[in-house]
């Protein structure tokens, strides 16, 4: 199934043969390019950019590196391998030959799972849109521009899926993501965290290290669908996910490093004076990133996570790995609950939980980057410690939404929580600071005063290699 790049679409889903998809697909096409070049990276779709594109769905060895601009990218259409003999894994049709075709009385369910995760691809190439102008390297900015055109391939694979599997309904779906706007009042994109602007590049890293990853398990967990189509895309998209997660892990790190770098230089940890970014500052981005990005995973006990489970459609994260019986009908899982000014732990049904359960992995997984970014801090022999926040802290949706609750954990009164809250989330001062520290760095090799050059290069190229051609 190799990749077929003499196609207007290149594709690896012979859709020469299926002609009115081709047609469909192409019509679309134009309208996706007007909508990169309106809402696109701004000031850059005539640069010359070291990107990588995918020649193949093979595991290793799947992408080609070269200069390229943007608006000139292959955005393809790009399914991993068939599994022999597939199954439904999970749910009421376990052991059922996995679906090729959607299930009739699934469409409406399947195809809002799809819009869902579509619109978020768009979304944040949108909200990035103005980065580039003040990125701290060459190497970061085409690192930007990587993540760009791969959430706009990424909704390329779903608005496949609306377009073959959904008819009339997914061709009017796949024009509406076009549509949708992040931030806008009256055309917002779905979920919230995509509204939020991504007004810097600390932002930027944090953002791809923790909504990224959001999307990464929600990806993970779709990947397990009966309906093969969707299982095969998304498994695909989890290899190009990878990398964007590595741009928010080694971005915060980066950052990091340069701050501890200045405090043990000028033997401080007030960084302002010396166009560094405290620690305190980043704990605070921190904060607001992972609480944002775990109202994404929906509310604590839901009846539409259960449905999708018992349907087939969304499995849990490594569904085939877990060992129990993939029904649960009868299961249950630990759930944490706000009771009177404390938390309560309890068994709740595993099938309305399943929200929390990926959530919990979630969080489990960004933990891991902390542990890394605290090892930097004590090799510079500095005392401080990044924690996650309590999981009730600043929620919007859910159990603790509408609660006050400090990063600790604790119940705070409305009072506490307005005189406190500028030390638990970024004031407007720290970012206006963030802002004012985002200058344009453009010679090869050279980075920003306020962050560490990577450990390496892109495809083993050197650091100062010209990875975007200003
Ligand atoms: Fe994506
Ligand atoms: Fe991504």
């Amino acid at each position: 199934m190799a990749i077929d790049y003499a196609e207007r679409i290149p594709n690896n889903v012979n859709l020469a043969d299926n002609r009115r998809l081709q047609r469909a697909l192409e019509s679309w096409q134009p309208k996706f390019q007007d909508w990169w070049m309106e809402m696109g990276p701004e000031g850059f779709q005539a640069n010359e950019i070291y990107l990588r594109t995918a020649v193949s769905v093979d595991s290793d060895g799947w992408a080609h590196f070269d200069f390229v601009k943007m608006p000139e990218y292959r955005w393809g259409i790009f399914l991993a391998e068939p599994e022999a003999d597939r199954a439904v894994n999970f749910g009421q049709h376990m052991g059922d030959p996995a679906w090729q075709e959607v299930p009739g009385e699934y469409r409406g369910m399947l195809r809002r799972i799809i819009v869902t995760q579509g619109d978020t691809e768009p979304a944040s190439v949108e909200q990035q849109r103005q980065l580039g102008r003040t990125s701290p390297s060459l190497y970061d900015l085409r690192n930007l521009f990587q993540v760009n055109v791969e959430e706009g391939r990424h909704l390329w694979a779903m608005v496949y899926l609306l377009d073959a599997h959904f008819g009339r309904d997914g061709r009017e779906e796949a024009e509406a993501l076009l549509m949708r706007r992040s931030g806008d009042a009256d055309k917002p994109r779905i979920l919230g965290a995509f509204n939020e602007a991504t007004p810097d590049w600390l932002s930027f890293y944090m953002f791809t290290y923790f909504t990224d990853r959001d999307g990464r398990f929600q990806l993970a967990s779709l990947a397990e669908s009966g309906f093969d189509p969707l299982s095969r895309t998304c498994r695909f998209m989890l290899t190009e996910e990878a990398h964007h997660m590595f741009v928010g892990e080694t971005g915060v790190g980066r950052v990091a490093q340069r701050s501890c770098e200045l405090m043990n230089e000028h033997d401080t940890d007030d960084l302002r004076p010396h166009g560094g970014i405290d620690l305190a500052i980043l704990q605070k981005y921190i904060n607001f990133h992972f609480s944002v990005s775990l109202d994404l995973f929906g509310g604590e006990l839901s009846t539409n996570a259960a449905n999708y489970f018992t349907s087939g459609l969304k499995g849990r994260f490594r569904e085939i790995q877990i060992d129990d019986d993939h029904v649960l009908s009868d299961g249950t899982y630990r759930v944490i609950e706000p009771a009177q000014n404390a938390f309560t732990e309890t068994d709740a049904p595993a099938l309305t939980s399943l929200n929390e359960r990926l959530r919990d992995a979630y969080i489990a997984d960004c933990q891991r980057g902390l542990d890394r970014w605290n090892k930097v801090i004590a090799q510079h022999d500095i005392d401080f410690t990044f924690a996650l926040p309590h999981r009730a802290f600043h929620r919007a949706i859910g159990l603790f939404s509408g609660l006050r609750i400090s990063p600790a954990g604790e119940v705070v009164t409305q009072d506490e929580w307005d005189r406190r809250v500028d030390d638990w989330l970024p004031s407007d001062q720290d970012r206006a600071y963030v802002r004012s520290l985002m200058e344009p760095v453009t010679s090869p090799g050279l980075m920003a005063n306020w962050i560490a050059a990577p450990a390496r290069g892109i495809n083993g190229q050197p650091i100062e290699f010209e990875y975007t051609k200003l």
